[in-house]
């Protein structure tokens, strides 16, 4: 049986694999709208005081995921913003499921190849110190695919600028809301 939950769509959320451009994307569309601008990587490091790597390292990917999840709980008192989310968020089920009660959740693909372009110069990311990264990317896209495709909205990055990335957003949400922003 499918239980249909009551939507308020008053955020804006954005959900997709590392290095799909979620933060970009989300500080343009929350500057656009006039909306707060708020990234659950950024929250929870300031709130452990830790970085992600470090949480990661110390605590454990779990612990990491336990934090996430008491986050998203939160979220439902926002409205006006634009909420960009770490790449593993959506893996855990009821994150979606709380995520989409208050916000039209939008999912940023780009293939592998593109996402290891992106990322390959950074290090800051636990899951992709790897010998093998782009194979990892490969295998944990392949997983997640299943999660992602669960949001509202599917928006394929692989040949448009962040700035028009974020003209889509901005255009899928006026319509899910009616609004004229
Ligand atoms: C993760 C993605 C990261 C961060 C953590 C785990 C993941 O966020 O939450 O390193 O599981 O994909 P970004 O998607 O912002 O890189």
């Amino acid at each position: 049986m499918r239980v249909s939950v009551v939507r308020h769509i008053s955020n804006i959320a954005l959900i997709g694999f590392m290095g799909t451009g979620k933060s970009t994307v989300g500080r343009i569309v929350a500057e656009q709208l006039d909306y707060d601008y708020l990234d659950t990587d950024a929250l929870i490091e300031e709130r452990s005081g830790k970085k992600i790597s470090d949480i990661f390292a110390q605590n454990g990917e779990p612990a990491f995921r336990e934090l996430e999840a008491q986050l998203v709980e939160e979220l439902g008192a926002r409205t006006s913003t634009v909420i960009s989310t770490g790449g593993g968020l959506p893996t855990n089920p009821a994150n979606l499921v709380s995520l989409k009660k208050h916000s039209l959740v939008l999912c940023l693909w780009l293939s592998p190849e593109k996402i290891y372009e992106r990322v390959r110069d950074q290090s800051h990311r636990p899951l992709l110190h790897s010998p093998d990264p782009l194979g990892k990317i490969r295998a944990l896209l392949a997983a997640r695919e299943q999660f992602y495709r669960q949001a509202d909205v599917l928006i394929n990055g692989e040949l448009r600028s962040a700035r028009e990335v974020a003209m889509q957003v901005i255009s899928q949400f006026r319509l899910a809301t009616n609004s004229r922003r």
